[in-house]
């Protein structure tokens, strides 16, 4: 096992869409192995392979809470068959864009269609964290960051401030008391 780079806005290979994943094999439970390890030590509560520099679709997430204990999830090639009429809102945040935190407004329910670790089909309904989560994470599957779900103008603000954060090269001030959600 072993922790990976995140990559970070404007890295251009957070726009690109991630290629399918053909096969659930040995390789690829380690990539997933890899990908709870930079999760839990970054710490946030999602991953999309494409932000450790991997464009292949599979995420992990855990949004469980405070005392509860953990509950790793991997979903591969994950597709949202079914989307709620009502939307609820979430503060976000994003590993691949640190210290940047934003109210956004999504479906309140989906089910989700997938493959697990070990290749099998499987469908689960979220609702709440949950299904906040696993929508931030599929959107970074087809190259959508959850600064697209704001306005033009929030997200020049954020996207400006990233920029002038990458050509300084160093890495943003920790302000954890901001995190409401955690970052995904
Ligand atoms: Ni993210």
């Amino acid at each position: 096992m072993a922790i990976r780079e995140i990559i970070k806005l404007p890295d251009p290979m957070l726009r690109q869409a991630s290629e399918p994943i053909h096969t659930v094999d040995a390789e690829l439970r380690a990539l997933i192995e890899d990908m709870f390890e930079t999760m839990y030590d970054a710490p946030g509560i999602g991953l999309a392979a494409v932000q450790i520099a991997v464009p292949r679709r599979l995420i992990v997430l855990d949004a469980t809470r405070g005392d509860t204990p953990p509950n790793p999830m991997a979903f591969i090639n994950p597709q949202i068959v079914w989307s709620s009429e009502a939307l609820s809102t979430h503060e976000e945040g994003c590993l691949s864009i640190p210290e940047e935190y934003a109210e956004v407004e999504r479906p309140a329910q989906i089910r989700v269609r997938f493959l697990d670790r070990d290749g099998a089909e499987g469908e689960m309904t979220a609702d709440g964290l949950l299904a906040t989560c696993l929508q931030h994470e599929i959107d970074h599957l087809n190259g959508v960051l959850f600064i697209d779900h704001l306005s033009r103008l929030k997200r020049g603000l954020i996207v400006k401030r990233a920029k002038k954060q990458a050509k300084m090269g160093a890495p943003a001030p920790k302000r954890p008391e901001r995190a409401k959600m955690g970052a995904a």
